[in-house]
């Protein structure tokens, strides 16, 4: 298959294959519906997102009924070992789906997909699928597509083509005012644990001008929310021709006119600079919070996860945001149970918890991912301790939120609504990133509101609209 260079062709590619399929389904004056699925992370929704708006070139529309598709496509992720599994039952189920409708095109791609071992278990054991595509070839759907549709034969390409970005993909938004938009591609850190610079390749900075046009248009249709998105935000611009940035690209969407909030994640501790908190603390449009993921408080952990930074370094970027701002509110990712994680390393891990005091902790069990350094390290410990002790994190977090979030109450807070929650109360997110629920009009999601709070949860606020 040929090499895909640049935008345009690319962007050719796409409308050609895109007329091809629309012929093929007007002989028959059909309109082909596709029911397409994302996992992971956001920046597998925004890819799941641009999929959408290429798959509506080519005149499909969506359904959230599996038995109404004439294309199912998971885009899937392989960040833990749970994630796959879900997948592979999930597929495993549209077995009989296929065999009642054999014209029903069954298509995998995404994370999990760009692994080596993907494609070959999928080919032997899988038959109802039938395409495979990795992370690099999402300008490639149609062309895979067609080619199920006219010749039958199923398509595994998960080669990694070459590492440009192309611009300009029509996107299928899944929110009306929330967009998350991509700064960058890809990842250089290589933390030993983890899958992800294997199945998204190296770093690539989008330039500064495409980002702001795009956040441009968003904010003319009416967006109130951009997430900035990169699996390590602020070592954002390198490559670039122009230098630039996370604390200038911060900057210049910040400029932008209009009535919205700018969030970004994931930072690096290793590249966090009192720079990028004083850009936070210094342009109104930004969130104050960080999500800063520092994984584990051992500093042995730490450097065995390749993580290039210390407990030391962490607390002095808390500190100096502290400083000025004294309520300034971090959140972060941990994984328990780590590899050879001994019982002091954990209690390193509650110690730094009970010092940062975030408002928020998303914390996981080591999965092993095979291809990955961790991998090979040897691990003495078993499930059940890493489970007593997510259960021992999970509590004292669940301490640490009610009594942090108690600063709130007696104050108003601004809020983008975002939807119901399940016992009927309107929810949304905070400046800081806290869950808020409240009574009130269902009209009023998607617009920023106003609620004092009157009481906590170990998980919310709670209060009431003014
Ligand atoms: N680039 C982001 C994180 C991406 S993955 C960052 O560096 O912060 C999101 C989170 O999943 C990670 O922060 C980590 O806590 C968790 N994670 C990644 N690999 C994992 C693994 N093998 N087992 C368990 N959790 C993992
Ligand atoms: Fe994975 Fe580390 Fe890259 Fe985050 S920074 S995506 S944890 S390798
Ligand atoms: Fe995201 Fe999962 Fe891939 S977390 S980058 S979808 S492995």
């Amino acid at each position: 298959m040929a090499e895909l260079i640049n935008d345009e062709f690319k962007n050719d590619g796409i409308a050609l294959f895109a007329d091809k399929i629309k012929a093929l389904f007007a002989q028959n004056e059909y309109s082909p519906k596709a029911y397409v699925h994302s996992f992971g992370c956001q920046q597998n929704v925004s890819d799941g997102e641009k999929i959408k708006g290429i798959l509506n070139r080519a005149g499909y529309e969506f359904t959230d009924t599996l038995e109404n598709a004439d294309l199912v496509l998971y885009n899937t992720c392989a960040v833990r070992e749970s994630a796959e599994l879900k997948v592979l039952g999930m597929i495993g189920e549209l077995k009989h789906l296929k065999e009642e409708k054999p014209g029903m095109v069954i298509a995998l791609c995404g994370c999990m997909a760009q692994q080596e071992h993907i494609p070959e278990k999928i080919k032997k054991s899988y038959p109802q699928v039938d395409i495979v595509f990795g992370t690099f070839a999402v300008g490639e759907l149609l062309e895979f597509l067609y080619r199920v549709l006219t010749q039958k034969q199923r398509v595994f390409d998960i080669s990694e083509h070459n590492n440009t970005i192309f611009e300009n993909y029509e996107q299928v938004r899944e929110n009306k005012f929330k967009a998350s938009v991509p700064i960058m591609y890809g990842c250089n850190n290589f933390c030993t644990y983890c899958i992800v610079p294997y199945v998204r390749g190296r770093e690539r900075s989008r330039d500064p001008k495409d980002i702001l046009a795009e956040i441009k248009l968003l904010i003319a249709d009416g967006y109130k929310e951009i997430m900035l998105l990169g699996q390590n935000v602020n070592s954002y611009g390198k490559g670039l021709e122009k230098e630039c940035s996370f604390s200038e690209l911060l900057c210049m969407i910040n400029d932008i006119d209009g009535d919205f909030k700018i969030r970004f994640m994931s930072s690096h501790p290793k590249d966090a600079t009192k720079e990028l908190i004083d850009t936070i603390l210094g342009c109104e449009k930004v969130a104050k919070h960080l999500h800063l993921p520092i994984q584990s408080g051992s500093d042995d952990v730490l450097r065995r996860m390749n993580r290039q930074y210390d407990s030391r370094k962490y607390l002095e970027i808390v500190k100096y945001a502290r400083s000025i701002s004294p309520e300034f509110s971090f959140s972060t990712d941990i994984i328990v149970g780590f590899p050879n994680e001994s019982d002091g390393d954990f209690e390193d891990t509650l110690k730094i918890m009970r010092e940062v005091r975030f408002d928020n902790v998303f914390s996981f069990i080591y999965s092993r991912r095979s291809g990955t350094k961790a991998a090979e390290m040897e691990d003495i410990i078993t499930y059940k301790q890493k489970s007593e002790r997510m259960g021992k994190l999970l509590s004292l977090q669940r301490e640490v939120a009610t009594s942090n979030y108690k600063r709130f109450v007696g104050r108003t807070v601004t809020v983008l609504v975002d939807g119901l929650s399940k016992k009927g109360m309107l929810t949304g997110k905070n400046d800081e990133f806290i869950i808020v629920e409240f009574e009130a009009d269902e009209k009023l999601i998607g617009s920023y509101v106003e609620v004092s709070i009157t009481d906590v949860h170990n998980w919310a606020l709670v209060g009431k609209l003014i």
